[in-house]
């Protein structure tokens, strides 16, 4: 299927479908346990419909706005994910990060990239980083440094990974280290993908190049993994907030009352996210929790949402409900393991299009206004 085909995000994942070896999809597409969450993140936005409103002047529309102050084209930012600098020849976190400039949406590089801050920083600008807290507090402090160095605006905080959950199609595939046991199964899958090897095979070598020297080897999950701080409390989410002077996300609010601890720690903004499912299995959707945690938050700060985001019409029912912007997971994903730079583009295009007809049949002309007046 060709670039200029591809109409929807599900389009996209079918070609990463086709290109990635089964585990690596797996990777990117499954989540945890019976993946109850993650199907319910997708299904619950068909829940809200919208109002069809005719014979109102939308001639012009707008759907810039900000994210916690930072300007962005539309209500979206690329949620950070790890590892996907694999999905296109090891150094595909540089070529989101350049997508998602070049469209003017900010882009959040995770801990646990191909690439290093340092190197998507020097390729695409200024971007956004997440980190978990870690028990080496010297490595958090660390971290701050070099995301102020680098002059990250901002800084996500990820509190839903206090130990590693379980993707059972990894775990069918026996797919549960780095690097992989190849069975011959998987080496037959690899060798179908022949695309995909060579660009890796050429490619950055995988590791995780923002923990160099904090590793026994470079591709080393466990040593980082040893380092996800279980005891970890708000307190901690204080202190992180007296070192960093710039704007501070704690993403993976799935309840309410959590959300008020998160502003009371200092936090700008949140995320309402299950971490797209693959932790927490059987937990609600970030969509229909969304309500309940306006309701508690009562405007205390900027609510973000991830989690089943996959069209620009969901991103509108996010803002209906009260979010300030969503942040897209598996939808980029999707776009990079399908065209690399221009599946990312392809992707934001998409979602620019799919919010702007929604909003001219909905009656909206400034996206900053989207309430539940678009929504039955
Ligand atoms: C393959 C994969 C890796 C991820 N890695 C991280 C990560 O390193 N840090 C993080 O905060 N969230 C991570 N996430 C979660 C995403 O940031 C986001 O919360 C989630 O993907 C949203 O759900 P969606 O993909 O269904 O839209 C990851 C998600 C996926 C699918």
């Amino acid at each position: 299927m060709k670039l200029e085909n591809m109409g929807n995000v599900a389009d996209l994942r079918e070609v990463a479908r086709r290109r990635l070896p089964r585990p690596v999809f797996d990777f990117i597409d499954g989540a945890a346990f019976a993946e109850k969450t993650l199907r319910a993140n997708t299904a619950d936005f068909g829940n809200h419909k919208f109002r069809q409103r005719v014979m109102v002047d939308v001639s012009s529309r707008s759907f810039a706005t900000t994210i916690v102050g930072q300007p962005s084209v539309m209500p979206v930012a690329i949620s950070p994910t790890g590892l996907s600098g694999m999905l296109w020849g090891g150094g595909a976190e540089v070529l989101a990060a350049r997508a998602a400039r070049k469209a003017g949406v900010p882009f959040t590089l995770g801990m646990m990239s191909v690439c290093s801050l340092e190197e998507v920083s020097a390729a695409a600008g200024p971007i956004w980083f997440q980190f978990c807290m870690l028990k080496d507090r010297g490595l958090v402090k660390l971290f701050v440094e070099r995301a102020k160095a680098a002059q990250s605006p901002v800084l996500v905080l990820t509190v839903t990974w206090p130990m590693s959950s379980r993707n059972n199609r990894l775990v069918r595939a026996g797919v549960t280290a780095l690097p992989p046991r190849m069975s011959a199964r998987t080496l037959l899958d690899f060798a179908l993908r022949p695309g995909w090897v060579s660009r890796t095979l050429l490619g950055k070598p995988i590791a995780f190049n923002n923990f160099v020297g904090h590793m026994r080897g470079p591709a080393d999950i466990g040593s980082i993994v040893a380092q996800l701080d279980n005891s970890a409390t708000w307190k901690d989410v204080e202190w992180l907030r007296s070192l960093w002077p710039h704007k501070l996300i704690v993403k993976g609010i799935g309840d309410p009352e959590d959300a008020r601890l998160a502003f009371d720690s200092g936090a700008d903004a949140i995320s309402v996210s299950n971490h797209g499912g693959n932790q927490i299995d059987d937990a609600p959707s970030s969509i229909s929790l969304l309500p309940l945690i306006m309701d508690a938050v009562g405007g205390r700060g900027e609510v973000l949402l991830d989690g089943g985001v996959r069209s620009g019409q969901d991103v509108l029912k996010a803002l209906a409900l009260g979010a300030r912007a969503c942040l897209l997971g598996r939808a980029h994903l999707y776009g990079l393991a399908a065209y690399g730079e221009a599946g990312v583009a392809k992707m934001l295009e998409i979602f620019a299009k799919e919010m702007d007809v929604t909003m001219a049949l909905t009656g909206l002309r400034d996206v900053r206004d989207a309430s539940r007046a678009i929504l039955w």
